[in-house]
């Protein structure tokens, strides 16, 4: 039997109660899940969340992770700082597509205060259920490294 694959999942104190849910969600899915806090709804930073995950989405540990904060914008700019880190804020199932479609997303960021728990669910079940189509989006995927040959 295969091994599950572990997804890293994180959020500050707003993403907090959504992170909840969607552990729950992804256990049911089958997925080992590595919660790296929060642990509460408590005033936090989210870079301390942000750092650990896409360290080891970068360092290639982790395949795909999952990130929460208020609008999404923090967690990413943290995360998007990291070689080979995509890092995608998605607010909806079509972006959510997309992102692994065209963007090879490998870290969902979710805006806990701008979607729905539906929506959520939503969102993350086509993350992880979309493949990226690579082709002429390979290309430009390889673009995104800063050392990438620039035109
Ligand atoms: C916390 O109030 C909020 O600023 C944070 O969750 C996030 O939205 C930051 O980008």
């Amino acid at each position: 039997m295969a091994p599950r694959e572990r997804i890293p999942i994180a959020a500050d104190h707003a993403g907090y109660e959504m992170k909840e849910k969607l552990e729950r969600v992804l256990e049911e899915l089958g997925y080992d899940v590595e919660d790296l806090g929060a642990n509460s709804t408590d005033s936090s930073d989210y870079p301390d969340f942000a750092h650990p995950l896409a360290k080891e989405i970068s360092s290639g540990e982790a395949k795909r992770g999952v990130l929460l904060c208020g609008t999404g914008l923090g967690m990413s700019y943290v995360a998007n700082r990291y070689p080979g880190v995509r890092a995608a804020v998605v607010w909806s199932r079509d972006v959510a597509e997309l992102s692994r479609r065209h963007n090879d997303a490998n870290v969902l960021v979710l805006p806990s205060r701008c979607i729905s728990d539906d929506e959520s669910v939503a969102i993350l079940k086509a993350f992880l259920d979309t493949p990226f189509e690579g082709g002429r989006h390979e290309r430009r995927v390889a673009k995104i490294e800063r050392d990438a040959e620039m035109p």
